[in-house]
């Protein structure tokens, strides 16, 4: 049996055999939304392939079940390129989660941001994003399949029902371009300046590969950002990764009501 078809008779095994109608990937400090999914959590060491994660403030578990009335697979944690410097790490959770019967991908990230005009606290809805790191995780893919348009990437359909859920809740989600820096350092600000000059918004250390292997595999894809500081340079605050968990959880309240808002209006 293939490392997917392994991880996938697992996940059956113990969740049932009834398709998910999307996924969820949580960043840095937000797993919270993970723990509200009424069904069965599975550790990624049990799902061969799925990432061995090794940030603290991650969950590795696999939730599946109900939240909202809709059938989720929500991914508490993921593995980053600078764990390992394998764009392609969460290749094998992305394949499951579409053989799972899941149409659509949401991704969570934190960033820093480069828009005075989106402070941390806020949350950041991707418009597009910039492979900055240059890295993709299709490199070795030997199909024609591999020249993924990359158009629209970030769904229009979706985007729109995120933010009509974000207005019906009262929260101002704003838009915007993330760019994706490698890490595990932070950006210098001679960084953050060029960065800006490259027409981003946020910066973050995640993200990007996911959305190209979800757009090779067909799975349409949206993702928002949490602030949770202004980018080097950009404020007297000191960016640190405590800093980064600490402050996760002032956009991760509006993050699940937004959320929970969008999977009632699939139902
Ligand atoms: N830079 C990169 N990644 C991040 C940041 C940042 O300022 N904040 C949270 N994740």
């Amino acid at each position: 049996m293939s490392r997917n078809a392994e991880a996938l008779a697992t996940i059956r095994a113990r969740a049932g055999e009834e398709p998910v109608k999307l996924g969820l990937i949580l960043g840095s400090g937000l797993g919270h939304l993970a723990h509200a999914v009424d069904g069965v959590a599975i550790p990624y060491g049990d799902l061969p392939g799925f990432p061995h994660v090794g940030v603290s403030g991650h969950n590795p578990h696999l939730h599946i079940g109900m939240l909202e009335g809709v059938r989720v697979a929500v991914f508490g944690a993921r593995e980053h390129f600078y764990e390992n410097g394998n764009s392609a790490a969460m290749r094998p959770a992305i394949e499951v989660l579409k053989d799972l019967g899941a149409d659509h991908l949401i991704l969570t990230n934190a960033a820093g941001s480069m828009r005075p005009d989106i402070p941390p606290g806020d949350l950041m809805l991707l418009s597009d994003h910039i492979n900055y790191n240059g890295r993709n995780p299709l490199i070795g893919e030997r199909t024609d399949a591999r020249f993924v348009p990359m158009t629209d990437a970030h769904d229009p359909d979706i985007r729109k029902a995120l933010s009509d859920s974000a207005k019906a809740c009262g929260i101002d989600l704003k838009d915007g371009v993330y760019i994706w820096y490698s890490g595990p350092s932070f950006e210098t600000p001679a960084e953050i300046r060029m960065l800006k000059l490259l027409g981003a918004d946020a910066v973050g250390m995640s993200t990007v590969p996911e959305v190209i292997l979800a757009r090779f595999m067909g799975l349409k894809v949206a993702a928002i950002s949490t602030i949770t500081n202004m980018a080097a340079g950009m404020s007297d605050e000191k960016i640190s990764h405590e800093h980064t968990k600490a402050m996760a959880p002032l956009g991760a309240t509006k993050l699940e009501r937004i959320l929970r808002h969008y999977l009632n209006s699939l139902r």
